[in-house]
Order: C-alpha cells, then sequence, then structure tokens
C-alpha cells in the first residue's frame, strides 16, 4: 500500500505526523508532499525523519540541482495507490475543484488517477462558506471522499465545526477507499435514474421529482471502482457522470428500450430510477386549451425492473429502489417479492433531508434473507455503501453441514489440511460435528 500523504497550510498540520505513523501501524509505505503554508507550520524534516524519504515541497525545488524537476510530480502520481490530503485547507480545497495546478500538491492532484481522500481543517466561518461548501460539493460529486471535520474548540479561538477529523479516523477512511479501489473491475453496471415524462401535448408533461441524484452517484461511485457504466437517464439536470456511457430517454418506454437493448451485456441492472407508473392515453398534437374541468384518461405503463427481472441471465445481478412515505418495510419486502429483484434500497421520500431532490439519503438495502440499516449520509457516500452491499450478494453466504462421525483418532496429515479450509468446526458431543464452509 503507498500513500502520499499531501499537507496544506494549517495548524492541524502536526496531527498529519499521526497519520503516517497511523498508515505505517497499517504497512503502508508514505511519502509525504508539503505545501509552501504547511512548511511554515511544520518542517519537512519530521516528515523526512518519520518517512525515510525526501518531502517533496515544491514543483521547481530540485530544478539547479539535477534532473529531479518538472515531471516528479507525474512520477509521484503514477507511485502512489492513493492520495490523502490532511489538513485540507479552504484554498486547496478549492484548487482541487477547479483545476488550478499552481504547486507541486494541486498538480499531483490532477496527475494522479489514485482515489483522493480530504480531511478538511478550517476557521468554521470559512468552512461553512458558500464557496467552500460548493467546492466540496464539486469534489463529492466528482468521487472525492471527505473525512468530515469535527466540531470544537478551533485554534483561531472559536467553536464551532472545522477541526480535522482524528488521524485514526482519516486512516480508516483510507483502508476503506482502497479495498474498494477496483473490486467492481469487470463488472458492467447499468444504471438508470432520474423522472420519465409523459407527455400530455407538445409543452407539458406527467412528471415526478425526482431529481436523479442517487442514480448519478450510484454511477460515479460504480465507475470510480472499475466498473464500466452504462447510464440510462431520464431528464435531469446534473452533469453527465465521467467516463459512463450516457444514454438520455424521456419517456417510460423510452427507458424500457433503452434498457432491455442494454441489459444482455451488464453483470449488474441498478434501477435507481422514479419510473411514471401512467401515461395519458392519448398525447394532444396541439397545446391543450383551457375548456373548464378536465379529465386525463391514463394507462399503467409497463414494469421495468420487472421485466428486467424476467429477461435475466445466471449470474446477473439486479437491485431495484423503493420510494416510499409510509409503511417503508412492509412495502419494501412487498416490492422485493413482487419484482423478484435480488436486493430492493428502500427509502423514505417523505422525511427532512433524504429521498428526493435531498442531498443526502438514508436507506434500507432488503434482500430476501436481511435487511441493513444505511443511515442518513451524503448521497454519494450511501453509493459506495449499497455497492458494498451488492457485491456482498456475490460472496457465497456460509453453509452448514452436520456430519455423522465415527469415533476416530484426531485427523492429521491431509485431513488436517482439510480442517484448514473449513473456517469453523465445532464437535458436538461425541459422534456429530458441524461443518460451516465459508
Ligand atoms: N420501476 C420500473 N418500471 C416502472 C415503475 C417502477 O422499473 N414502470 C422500478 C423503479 O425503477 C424502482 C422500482 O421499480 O426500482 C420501484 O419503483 P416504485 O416507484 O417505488 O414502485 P412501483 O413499482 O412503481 O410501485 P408503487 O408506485 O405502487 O409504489
Amino acid at each position: 500500500m503507498r500513500v502520499t500523504v499531501g499537507v496544506s497550510g494549517g495548524i492541524a498540520a502536526y496531527k498529519a505526523a499521526e497519520l503516517v505513523r497511523a498508515l505505517q501501524r497499517q504497512g503502508a509505505e508514505v511519502h509525504v508532499v508539503m505545501t509552501e503554508a504547511a512548511q511554515r507550520f511544520v518542517q519537512p524534516l519530521t516528515f523526512a525523519a518519520l518517512t525515510g524519504h525526501k518531502v517533496i515541497t515544491s514543483l521547481w525545488e530540485d530544478a539547479g540541482a539535477g534532473d529531479e524537476n518538472g515531471i516528479e510530480h507525474i512520477a509521484e502520481a503514477q507511485w502512489a495507490d492513493v492520495l490523502a490530503v490532511a489538513p485540507a485547507t479552504a484554498n486547496i480545497l478549492a484548487k482541487f475543484a477547479h483545476g488550478i495546478a499552481d504547486d507541486f500538491l494541486s498538480t499531483l492532484y490532477l496527475a494522479t488517477k489514485a482515489p483522493l481522500i480530504v480531511a478538511p481543517a478550517m476557521n468554521v466561518n470559512m468552512w461553512n462558506h458558500a464557496a467552500t461548501q460548493a467546492n466540496v460539493d464539486i469534489l463529492r460529486q466528482r468521487g472525492v471522499h471527505i473525512v468530515e471535520p469535527g466540531t470544537g474548540e478551533l485554534a483561531c479561538g472559536m467553536v464551532g465545526e472545522g477541526r480535522m477529523a482524528e488521524p485514526e479516523a482519516i486512516a480508516a477512511t483510507l483502508l476503506a477507499v482502497l479495498g474498494r479501489s477496483h473490486d467492481l473491475a469487470g463488472e458492467v453496471v447499468l444504471v438508470t435514474a432520474g423522472g420519465t415524462r409523459e407527455a400530455l401535448d407538445p409543452v407539458r408533461f406527467i412528471g415526478n421529482r425526482s431529481s436523479g441524484k442517487m442514480g448519478y452517484a450510484l454511477a460515479e461511485a460504480a465507475r470510480s471502482r472499475g466498473a464500466r457504466v452504462i447510464m440510462v437517464s431520464a431528464p435531469v439536470s446534473l452533469h453527465a457522470p465521467a467516463q459512463c456511457e450516457m444514454v438520455r430517454v424521456t419517456t417510460a418506454e423510452e427507458m424500457r428500450r433503452a434498457v432491455l437493448e442494454r441489459m444482455p451485456q451488464a453483470t449488474l441492472v441498478i434501477k435507481a430510477a422514479a419510473v411514471a407508473d401512467y401515461r395519458p392515453v392519448a398525447v394532444s398534437a396541439q397545446k391543450l386549451k383551457r375548456t373548464g374541468p378536465m379529465t386525463l384518461e391514463l394507462t399503467a405503463t409497463d414494469d421495468i425492473l420487472a421485466e428486467v427481472v424476467r429477461r435475466r441471465r445466471p449470474g446477473q445481478l439486479i437491485v431495484g429502489f423503493a420510494a416510499e412515505t409510509e409503511n417503508r418495510m412492509e412495502n419494501g419486502r412487498a416490492k422485493l417479492l413482487a419484482k423478484g429483484a435480488d436486493a430492493i434500497v428502500v427509502n423514505d421520500v417523505g422525511g427532512e433531508g433524504v429521498g428526493i431532490d435531498a442531498d443526502t439519503n438514508a436507506a434500507t438495502f432488503l434482500t430476501q434473507a436481511t435487511a441493513v440499516e444505511l443511515p442518513q449520509m451524503p448521497k454519494r457516500e450511501l453509493a459506495d455503501r449499497i455497492l458494498d452491499e451488492i457485491l456482498a450478494l456475490r460472496r457465497p453466504r456460509p453453509v452448514v453441514v452436520e456430519l455423522d462421525e465415527q469415533p476416530e483418532p484426531r485427523p492429521r496429515g491431509t485431513d488436517a489440511a482439510r480442517d484448514s479450509e473449513l473456517s469453523e468446526s465445532v464437535a458436538l458431543g461425541s459422534r456429530r460435528r458441524q461443518l460451516i464452509v465459508e
């Protein structure tokens, strides 16, 4: 595990030394990059002594000294498995968000394909400023992992949010991110997102309030974990996720056709779209005029998720969503059974700060055997947690086998080897053994 720790200029820079130590305890080889401001708080020598490597402090530092200049950021960018910036100041977050590359650390960020973790630390007003929050949002949407700052007494004397997270928490996030970094390589993930629209006339439609944020977050998360992603999107006002194959549709029927056409390529289908359940029987060719009371005749659309399940091939995983405003679990479980998906992500769309159009969400990942509660968190983080649960479906579940056994001497040699393949073996009385086979 090769980690580049970026240190930018804040009081919390001294805590980066603890982060380096925590990572080394996990067996990581660590390089440190410091901004100019960081060196006002801590000497590079501290990190050089801890890591046994030269600390990189400038794009140009060695220009006069030999050949290590100009392209060192490229070598570092390729070396790192992960880049962790702690503390991350408002300035470095802004540079990352806008692609400004005017020092080693910001240049390294553009040059590397390694995942990025940032642990912001700053004054509470700077942290809460709309500009900083907008930059953090941009980074989050891009798949950067934000280790949120804590609340407490700040170096400036104020009390509030802005304290850098503890080094152990940053190290734990880093390990989780690395564990996920390519765990979807080889998967082809088909994601649907947004709310479909059913035309009434040339200017009006029946739609819903889905923003598409959850589906887009899932596409981004799957992409950054190494999957090929096909996104079938109903109209939304979001930027297309990077490096995903985009298929734009408007109506439920267009979405159905786009999904069915592409589903043979997919190993995993995630149906996060809010699909219209009804469409008008007739679409007026001209704009409808106001002529007093009006009754619309609607007809049901096809249930795409149910059709995807009917057409699935062996090994394909299918996950649906259930947007509920009441009896969440009961309705979610009924949908899981009715639609035959491997899992349903049940979310409450009536609550504060969750569901439709919100930036955060909470959900229950429901399968026939389990219900995993995923508490309220940013949608991008929730996307990773949902993908973790989906991947767990691919792992075989332990099988419990009970064997009758003749009393015999303790196994040796090959028997012992066989036993080592069994995760657990419990003697039950003298003649029965229970083997839990992973
Ligand atoms: N879905 C679908 N095609 C439809 C309607 C829904 O594929 N015509 C999918 C959604 O993408 C979602 C799941 O079915 O993954 C559940 O959607 P939801 O709107 O919660 O449920 P419905 O099946 O529409 O049931 P109801 O509206 O009665 O709750």
